[in-house]
């Protein structure tokens, strides 16, 4: 008897429980089709239960109507063969009226104009597809399309098997993370320009005091005390460099050079910075912008370059680092390329909590906020590549590129 063990997931958080829902379905669905199970092993917190397929016909319809997901079949011109009752529900349609009309009515003109070449090259092992369902009542539905050809069985034309997912609730969690992960960001930036101020306003002042006092000192001290001199020059240069140190750290937390003199300025101070301190070569290519851009887009990349010169500083064991900032169509582009050792950004590494991996997270989210998107490719032995592309207002305009080698 060949046995399909279904696990129930235990659910995590609502996303993850969603997507561990539509993985079992898929694989139910695509080993029903297969005709690879003729009994279903579920396996709980309570024990295991085994529903053996008798008379096959009828316990693979029992299961799809007990699926929680939409289930159809397709003919190649998209006619709805089958469709269980929940899809029926999902579409708020009756489902005799579902069932013989076409799965088109369901779909905007994009979707239909994607979903049909996607039929004519699905292979075996399926495809996917997001899609907004067009719903009885007027309104639309976020959903996910998964799917695969059936087997002939008796009809002339080739079918399809669909699970179509809600992916309703899926998409409110993603905005509502995004808000909060926005949320966290404001206050982030709220905090580090209030420190910074305190910085500047109190310990800047302090210690620039302490400077000067200590320069008289050395100055007061006679030439023939010269162990008491040098100590005192010492010193004097310990507070310098404390001073140095205190502006750097202040000028990170809130970059007032971005505020002022704009992006350009901002990646410039930001990589000589980090050039100085580290001694990693940057080169430094700029388109100059004869417009500010977006305040929130000038931020969005000056933080992106400052957590991407951390990663470099912190993984990469680069030498050279590329900072390329440009403008095609009617986007900005900054792409930082470095020659490090790479790493595999689809492998997410499992971490105890508290243990960061925040970084790339966070960029994504940086870019994706203000309407961007954000690539990374890496190369083991080679380097990695982090490419932030972002809408502009139709007014920004370029002039001349400026390279500069820190
Ligand atoms: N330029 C790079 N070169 C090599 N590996 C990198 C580079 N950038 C990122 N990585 C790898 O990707 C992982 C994830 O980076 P991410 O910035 O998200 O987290 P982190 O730097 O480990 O922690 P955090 O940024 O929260 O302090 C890193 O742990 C590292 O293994
Ligand atoms: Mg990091």
């Amino acid at each position: 008897m060949k046995t399909m063990r279904k696990q129930c997931p235990a659910p995590p958080g609502e996303l993850a429980g969603l997507r561990a829902r539509l993985a079992v379905a898929e694989e139910t669905l695509r080993a029903i089709c297969s005709g690879e199970v003729d009994s279903v092993m579920s396996a709980d917190r309570k024990g295991s239960l085994v529903f053996t397929q008798d008379g096959a016909e009828h316990a693979y319809r029992v299961l799809i109507e007990s699926m929680n997901e939409g289930a159809l079949m397709l003919t190649t011109d998209k006619m709805i063969l089958y469709a269980n009752n929940c899809f029926a529900r999902m579409v708020k349609c009756p489902l005799e009226q579902v069932i013989g009309s076409s799965f088109r009515r369901f779909l905007s003109n994009e979707d239909r104009a994607i979903l049909r070449p996607l039929l004519k090259r699905v292979a075996s092992s399926g495809a996917k597809m997001q899609v907004v369902l067009h719903v009885g009542d007027g309104s639309k539905m976020p959903g996910h399309l998964s799917i695969r050809p059936l087997a002939r069985n008796g009809f002339k034309s080739p079918t399809f098997g669909i699970v179509v997912t809600d992916m309703t609730e899926a998409r409110r969690s993603e905005e509502l993370l995004r808000t909060l992960t926005h949320r966290v960001v404001q206050a982030q930036e709220a905090e580090r320009g209030r420190v910074a101020l305190e910085l500047h306003d109190t310990i800047t002042q302090m210690l620039c005091a302490v400077l000067v006092c200590s320069q008289t000192l050395a100055d007061k001290l006679p030439e023939r005390n010269r162990p008491a001199k040098a100590e005192a020059k010492k010193l004097h240069e310990i507070i310098r460099k404390t001073v140095e140190e205190v502006e750097r750290i202040s000028r990170n937390l809130r970059p007032s050079v971005l505020d002022h003199l704009g992006l350009v300025a901002g990646l410039h101070d930001t990589s000589t910075e980090f050039a100085n301190r580290t001694g990693v070569s940057v080169k430094l290519i700029c388109v100059k912008l004869t417009a500010r851009l977006p305040a929130d887009t000038e931020l969005a990349l000056y933080r992106i370059l400052q957590e991407t010169l951390k990663n470099v500083e912190k993984h990469a064991r680069a030498r050279n680092v590329t900072v390329h900032l440009t403008r095609p169509g009617n986007t900005v582009q900054l792409t930082i390329h470095d020659d490090g050792m790479g790493f595999n950004p689809d492998h997410h590494p499992v971490r105890p909590k508290g243990e960061g991996g925040f970084g790339l997270l966070g960029m994504r989210e940086r870019a994706a906020y203000v309407g961007g998107t954000l690539k990374v490719k890496s190369v083991r032995r080679v380097g990695t590549e982090i490419e932030i592309r972002i809408p502009l207002p139709p007014k920004a305009e370029t002039t001349r590129v400026l390279t500069e080698k820190m």
